[in-house]
């Protein structure tokens, strides 16, 4: 079995790239806004700490030992008699689900692009009117985005690690945090800035009910691209003598720096011209380019830059969405890597269509379960179940499944034995009790406030 290996640098990029995407820029503001501010982001942060650097370190040693498809990864691992654990590896396909939405917010975010050139809307009415016109009513313009945006990704991924990945976020990633820190030392100056941060920072504790808690936990695994094989899927490719921990400790810390900056930067331009906080998934669609307007060309050049890092975030995470079953299709069935993008592409980019038209006024009810759409249903299926679900696989096997002295010889001269003594506690009991909390509220079993 032959992986290419990323340079180290490479590697640090590739996995930031997945890990800084939409996530951070699109969703982790809204749902600040939407959960109250700083207590939600105080969660985040104790549970990005607690929970998920730990697993992240966790993941990534399934890779860098197994040095295969996730699949073929858990099965090289797991002892003789557990041979069962290869299951765990199907988290990969985790990907291409997240895909099918993932590609068409991407597309919705092309869009924009160009819609900016023409000019920004001036009324948060004319602007909701054309983000619900897009979504509402345009199929035909989302599935051309989406279409552009599938070609652009499944290239990449068609051009492999080296040749794909590994440039693609090298180039993308300086970029869009060129531009984010740009827009965070601009943002500093405005009067808005002091707004946004205690807004982010102070906590409100009785806006903090468990669903916000549970939403954090999930959104912490979402945001670090964990527990469905894509950070494994990379960690395979792993250059030999690279540190785990140390690159899982920078793309913990960068994630986080960058959804922070990101919500920063949102904030300060909506309280600089007044608007309220909780504003939902329209957030950068509606009311940022509303409030952008307002700074006349330099707003249009404000706006064309964030949706530009927008879309550079979006594509670096969007190929290792896709690298995983592309992985596990070329070691499985021997095909070729172009075989194995078409397959997985034709997969998410047809179900992404229902996803897209589930919104839509003339086929939503076609396209929806329950009342739910589809697009919806893919969301929090991922999100909230099956993203925390491979999280806790992970943590099992590696603080159960895995020999203690496997996992020992590898970390302990990375962290020193009293961080790895920490590190081992929380991946046999503090994460998964989290993430047993979580599953257990979201089936409604526990309900806490
Ligand atoms: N971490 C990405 C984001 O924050 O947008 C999304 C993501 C990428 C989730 C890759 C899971 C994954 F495996």
């Amino acid at each position: 079995m032959k992986v290419a290996q990323f340079s180290r640098i490479g590697f640090i990029m590739a996995a930031a790239g997945s890990a800084v995407g939409l996530g951070n820029i699109w969703k982790f503001p809204y749902m600040t806004g939407e959960y109250g501010g700083g207590a939600f982001v105080l969660v985040y942060l104790v549970t990005i700490a607690l929970i998920g650097f730990s697993v992240m370190v966790a993941e990534m040693l399934i890779g860098a030992l197994g040095r295969r498809d996730t699949v073929g990864s858990f099965e090289r691992l797991a002892p003789p008699d557990k041979k069962g654990w290869k299951y765990a590896g199907f988290m990969g396909f985790n990907g291409l689900i997240i895909m099918t939405f993932y590609s068409v917010v991407i597309g919705w975010i092309f869009y924009y692009l160009f819609e900016i050139l023409s000019g920004l809307p001036t009324s948060t009415d004319t602007a909701k009117a054309t983000f619900d016109n897009l979504v509402g009513n345009e199929a035909g313009i989302q599935i051309f985005w989406h279409t552009v945006a599938t070609i652009i990704v499944t290239y990449i991924v068609y051009r492999g690690i080296k040749g794909g990945i590994e440039k693609i976020n090298l180039t993308l990633m300086p970029a869009l945090m060129l531009i984010l820190f740009g827009l965070l030392i601009y943002a500093m100056n405005l009067d808005g800035f002091s707004k946004a941060f205690s807004f982010m920072f102070e906590p409100k504790w009785d806006k903090l009910n468990s669903e916000a808690i549970v939403r954090a936990i999930g959104h912490s695994f979402f945001t670090l691209s964990l527990g469905m094989g894509a950070i494994m899927t990379y960690a395979a490719s792993l250059p030999k003598h690279a540190s785990i921990t140390k690159t899982a400790f920078i793309v913990t810390f960068m994630d986080t720096l960058i959804a922070l900056v990101a919500g920063l930067v949102i904030y300060t331009f909506l309280f600089h011209e007044g608007a309220p906080a909780a504003q939902g998934p329209g957030l950068v669609f509606i009311s940022l380019p509303v409030v952008l307007s307002n700074f006349g060309t330099l707003g249009t050049a404000l706006a064309l830059l964030f949706f530009l890092a927008l879309s550079f975030a979006g594509l670096t995470s969007a190929v290792s969405l896709v690298e995983p079953v592309v992985q596990y299709l070329i070691d499985r069935f021997d095909t070729t890597r172009f075989k194995a993008v078409l397959i997985a592409g034709i997969g998410y980019y047809l179900v992404g269509i229902g996803a897209l038209l589930s919104y839509t006024k003339a086929w939503g009810g076609f396209f929806s379960i329950a009342g739910k759409p589809l697009f919806d249903i893919l969301e929090y299926s991922t999100d909230s179940i099956l993203l925390p679900l491979g999280g806790l696989l992970i943590a099992i096997f590696v603080g159960y499944v895995l020999p203690k002295e496997r996992v020992a010889a590898v970390l302990k001269k990375e962290m020193g034995e009293r961080v790895f003594t920490v590190w081992y506690f929380s991946v046999r009991y503090i994460a998964p009790t989290a993430l047993v909390f979580m599953m257990l509220n979201l089936t409604g079993i526990l309900k806490i406030g």
